[in-house]
């Protein structure tokens, strides 16, 4: 890792409350980023560097990052089903927070954690509510780990926390980051073949992920060593309540960083291939999560690509599953227009 280590640079750079996700529009107007000018605007996270963990103190600050950081990479070893103690089984699975967080969670459009310290709290259209930083650590035990919310003052989510905190350093709040989330690469805008899918899966991903895709372990069942490949589906696997279970996410992810060794610069599939193989394994079977009727309340916030009712709306299941994802989107655009103007105009207006 890179000498460009600065630790310090913390709270002082929040001046105001200003998140780079989709805000309901009032709260857009009211804050704009307005950071010392000579913080960063912009950031490229494919030129960005983060600090070296080594280099930190053996201090609480220094101990929990490092601590962090392990619970990312080998998540399974400590927090995993097969831990020995059995009050520390928190995931669900044996993936690691690093199987979809790439390289420690730092790889540009792999949901970097890089800058996610200073875009918190934020609006999740999933929950309608503000969240932090911590409701959303426990949004991936509970979906992508397919196991239970981790306390908020456990060592385990004040690492969590700590890490995410040190990756962000000298990112403002407010600013612009290059090579967060996914790549923006539109979907095709036809319904994804999961036929067609099976083919891309046997010929590029079965030799890692198994043509059952349950992985490849590093041991066996049960002795809690978890995966030199993870599962991409089956009970081990993320359950489909996760954002990876959402075609568009899933589509946007492999087609930037599957088969391991790509990324968004270097792709070996290209987007159909992507997008079909995407349908492939979310129709295998996995792990259900329960409630999700309850996801995005507020139905014109829903994505396109939910896969589970209730919805706005009479797309049919089968389009909010494989697409085509767009006439889904632009038509809530259009209706969440129509309704911020007749809001606007209407006696309930709180301006
Ligand atoms: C199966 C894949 C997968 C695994 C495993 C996973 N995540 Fe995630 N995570 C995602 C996806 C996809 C998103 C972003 C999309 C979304 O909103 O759901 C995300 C988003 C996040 C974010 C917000 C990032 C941002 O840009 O705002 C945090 C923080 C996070 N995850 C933490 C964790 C932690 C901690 C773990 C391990 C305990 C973990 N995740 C495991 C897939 C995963
Ligand atoms: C060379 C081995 C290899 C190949 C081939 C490969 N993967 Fe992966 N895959 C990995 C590894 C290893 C990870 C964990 C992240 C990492 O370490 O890069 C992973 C992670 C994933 C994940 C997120 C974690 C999970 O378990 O769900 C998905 C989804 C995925 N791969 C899908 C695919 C698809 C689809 C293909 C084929 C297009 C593919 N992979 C090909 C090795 C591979």
């Amino acid at each position: 890792m890179s000498p460009r280590f600065t630790p310090l640079i913390t709270a002082s750079a929040t001046v105001l409350a200003f998140s780079i996700a989709p805000l309901p529009s009032a709260a857009q107007e009211d804050n704009s980023p307005t950071g010392p000018e000579d913080m960063p605007q912009e950031v490229d996270l494919n030129d960005w560097s983060v600090g070296d963990i080594d280099a930190l103190p053996d201090d609480e600050y220094g101990r929990a990052v490092r601590y962090g950081h392990a619970l990312t990479v080998e998540t399974h070893a400590h927090i995993g089903p097969e831990v020995e103690d059995e009050s520390m089984r928190y995931s669900g699975n044996n993936l690691d927070c690093a199987s979809c967080h790439q390289d420690a969670a730092t790889k540009p459009f792999a949901m970097p954690w890089t800058g996610v310290a200073a875009t918190f709290p934020q609006y999740r259209g999933r929950e309608n509510t503000l969240q932090t930083v911590e409701d959303r650590v426990n949004g991936c035990m509970e979906r992508s780990m397919n196991g239970r919310a981790l306390p908020l003052d456990s060592a385990e989510m004040r690492a969590f926390s700590a890490y995410i905190h040190f990756l962000s350093a000298g990112i403002p709040v407010g600013a612009k980051v290059t090579g967060a989330g996914t790549i923006p690469d539109p979907a095709p805008d036809r319904a994804a073949d999961p036929v067609a899918g099976e083919q891309v899966y046997a010929e590029q991903c079965s030799v890692c992920h198994g043509d059952d895709g349950h992985g490849m372990r590093n041991g066996e069942p049960g002795d809690g060593e978890g995966y030199l490949y993870p599962p991409v589906f089956g009970d081990d696997s993320y359950n489909d309540g996760a954002g990876m279970y959402r075609m568009l996410m899933a589509y946007r992810f492999i087609l930037a960083n599957m088969p391991q060794g790509v990324d968004h610069e270097d792709r070996i599939l290209t987007p159909d291939e992507a997008y079909d193989v995407a349908a492939y394994i979310n129709s295998q079977p996995r792990g259900h999560k329960e409630g999700m009727e309850s996801d995005f309340p507020d139905r014109l916030r829903k994505p396109a690509d939910m896969p589970f009712e209730p919805w706005a709306g009479d797309f049919l299941p089968e389009q909010h599953k494989y697409g085509p994802f767009k006439p889904i989107a632009d038509w809530l655009v259009a209706e969440r227009a129509a309704r911020d103007a007749a809001e606007e105009e209407g006696p309930q207006a709180d301006e």
